[in-house]
């Protein structure tokens, strides 16, 4: 089987991995790919929003299967425009992918059908949203309605940060369109979990848990970036608190998609914060995280290829999807100064890897042979074990084989996983 993978992350890589997994696979196309993922797959230097030349590709190559896992393409209807020239694909539909697409469509969505979530309010006019913040409590959330390359929410401790994140958004438009209409909404507090689920639009089931680590230094300071690391399973997330999930969110949400005419079929991904009122959802993603897909899939004993053809076909069941019982540890190295200014062409040297390691590459090209770096998340170094701090002892350890100058990671991925499990 031919599988064409659209995007070229280390979210792509550990999904192209996975599928290699399966001997029926003869050949993976990844557009574009990345220099790292060269390696496991046939680059192609089309760019992942492309949807014509995706399509043209898919048209002159004929792929048996397509996953799409960027959120960009899917809001933008690559799975219907492959659907239409008969190519199955993995990935929710344009009018499902609407879920990450606009934070307002979905927090309707939550409110109508009893969805536990912050309360908010929706506005289109940015004297409305400054008079609104007058009698705010702070902290206070303030969201871009649309995609913001992950950066389209702001806490804002007090009113003069609250006006400067509606005036960047609503006047300045410093994420263009996707800032046109914005949420003010309640701060919530409580341990986040990322819950990643397959769904055909009937059946939900959800994956291992896993835990972020957004802020771009330890103890969780500085500034948001795309996940500097992830552990998985996320140890608040008991079997009880899954219980609740799937009975308040999970099923409520592919119900409430399908009453709307929206089936959603793919991987639905939920962040989740634990408030002292329960699990309540912070945002919906269309699609596999990033970097939550390289300590999840690494977890999955069933075969990947087989779960994503039955999603696609409706016929999803629980039994198809298991997970290793131990633990999984993925460390960013990233460029230093990212999610800023940062240098890039720097030569990468890997180790090879050992049975339970592997090494996701997420911002990398090969000129001349060389691998260099070129981009601000460059790998992800992850490490399976039956324990957490097994599996975070080894993927420091590979860290530590793994060289390029002006390199940056996180020293602390997991450590508040572990602080969790030993105050349990
Ligand atoms: P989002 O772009 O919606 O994923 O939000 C990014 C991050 O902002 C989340 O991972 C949370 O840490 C934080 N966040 C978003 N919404 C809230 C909220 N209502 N209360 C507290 N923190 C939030
Ligand atoms: N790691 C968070 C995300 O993929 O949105």
């Amino acid at each position: 089987m031919k599988i064409l993978v659209v995007g070229g992350g280390g979210r792509e890589h550990a999904v192209i991995k996975a599928l290699k997994r399966n001997s029926n696979v003869t050949k993976i196309y990844a557009l574009p790919g990345n220099g790292g993922i060269a390696a496991d797959a046939e680059c192609y230097p089309i760019k992942a929003t492309d949807l014509d030349g995706i399509v043209a590709f898919a048209i002159d190559h004929k792929p048996d299967f397509c996953v799409v896992t960027p959120d960009d393409p899917l809001v933008m209807g690559l799975v219907d425009r492959l659907e239409e020239i008969g190519v199955p694909c993995f990935g929710p539909r344009k009018n499902a992918a609407i879920i990450e697409g606009s934070k307002i469509f979905s927090k309707q969505l939550m409110q109508k059908w009893g969805i536990p979530t912050a309360a908010s309010a929706v506005f289109t006019d940015p004297f409305a949203a400054e008079k609104f913040l007058l009698n705010c409590k702070y902290p206070t959330v303030i969201k871009a309605d649309g995609l913001a390359l992950g950066k389209g929410a702001v806490i804002a401790h007090n009113i003069e940060e609250a006006e400067i994140a509606v005036k960047e958004m609503m006047v300045d438009k410093v994420f263009g369109d996707s800032g046109a209409r914005v949420l003010i909404e309640e701060f919530l507090s409580g341990p986040e979990v990322s819950v990643l689920s397959f769904t055909d639009g009937n059946t939900v089931v959800p994956m291992v848990s896993s835990m972020d680590h957004k802020r771009a230094l330890d103890n969780d300071e500085g500034l948001n970036t795309g996940g500097m690391g992830t552990i998985a399973p996320n140890p608040y997330y008991t079997e009880e608190v899954a219980k609740e999930c799937m009975q308040k969110i999970f099923m409520p949400t592919v119900r409430a998609m399908n009453a709307e005419g929206r089936v959603f079929r793919g991987c639905l991904y939920f962040g989740l914060m634990l408030t002292a009122d329960g699990p309540k959802v912070i945002e919906y993603n269309c699609r596999f995280g990033d970097p939550e897909a390289q300590v999840v899939l690494p977890l999955l004993k069933s075969d990947l290829l087989t779960i994503m053809q039955a999603v696609r076909e409706g016929r999803l069941t629980e039994d198809m999807v298991k997970f290793e019982d131990g633990a999984a540890c993925c460390v960013i190295l990233a460029s230093k100064g990212y999610p800023q200014k940062y240098d890039t062409g720097y030569e990468i040297s890997l180790p090879d890897t050992g049975d339970g390691e592997d090494i996701f590459v997420a911002g990398a090209k090969l000129v001349d042979g060389k691998l260099l770096t070129a981009g601000g998340r460059v790998l992800g170094a992850v490490a399976t074990a039956g324990t957490l701090d097994g599996a975070i002892e080894r993927a420091y350890a590979l860290v530590e084989k793994i060289h390029f100058d002006n390199a940056y990671m996180r020293r602390d991925i997991g450590a508040r996983a572990l602080k969790a499990i030993s105050e349990a």
